[in-house]
């Protein structure tokens, strides 16, 4: 089956099993590896990649469904050489320690900072908590979204935004 979607701004074919999860295309026919496996199952988040602007679980979504859907994974945001400001503050706060559960960390908190440019640490704790990370570097990864927002209200503020 041929599916049309747009990953990360541009348009792709891709011709996987309709049935096929989001993330095994992602992985294995468009070579973006940032999301990971990690249960399979929608309890763990290390697969999570943004559809049209929300956070979902790339593990449980059927290709089939997602004919001219948006998606944006980790890759979409920056590069290891020109980091966006939230991949930025989760390398100052050193908030990885192994990094499997980091692109999907990065992309949650992606999502509730386009949507609430000022979240409170309440909001951040209950966006953040579908994400596991199996090392315990939450409080480092709410420090690096904390961090991020202040860092990109600043960047709003003098006019420099992206
Ligand atoms: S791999 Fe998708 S939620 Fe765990
Ligand atoms: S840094 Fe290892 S699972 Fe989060």
């Amino acid at each position: 089956m041929t599916v049309r979607l747009t990953i990360n701004g541009a348009e792709r074919r891709v011709e996987s099993p309709p049935d096929t999860p989001l993330l095994y295309v992602l992985r294995d026919e468009v070579g973006l590896n940032g999301a990971k496996y990690g249960c399979g199952l929608g309890q763990c988040g290390a697969c999570t990649v943004q559809l049209d602007g929300r956070p979902v679980f790339s593990c449980l979504l059927p290709v089939g469904a997602l004919e001219g859907r948006q998606v944006r994974t980790v890759e979409g945001l920056g590069t290891a050489a020109s980091p966006s400001i939230l991949q930025r503050a989760f390398e100052e706060e050193q908030a990885a320690q192994c990094g499997y559960c980091i692109a999907g960390m990065i992309m949650r908190a992606q999502a509730l900072l386009d949507r609430v440019p000022d979240p409170d640490e309440a909001a951040i704790r209950a966006h953040m908590q579908a994400n596991l990370c199996r090392c315990g570097t939450h409080m480092r990864i709410l420090r690096a979204v904390r961090r991020a927002a202040t860092a990109m209200r600043s960047t709003v503020s003098r006019g420099t935004a992206p």
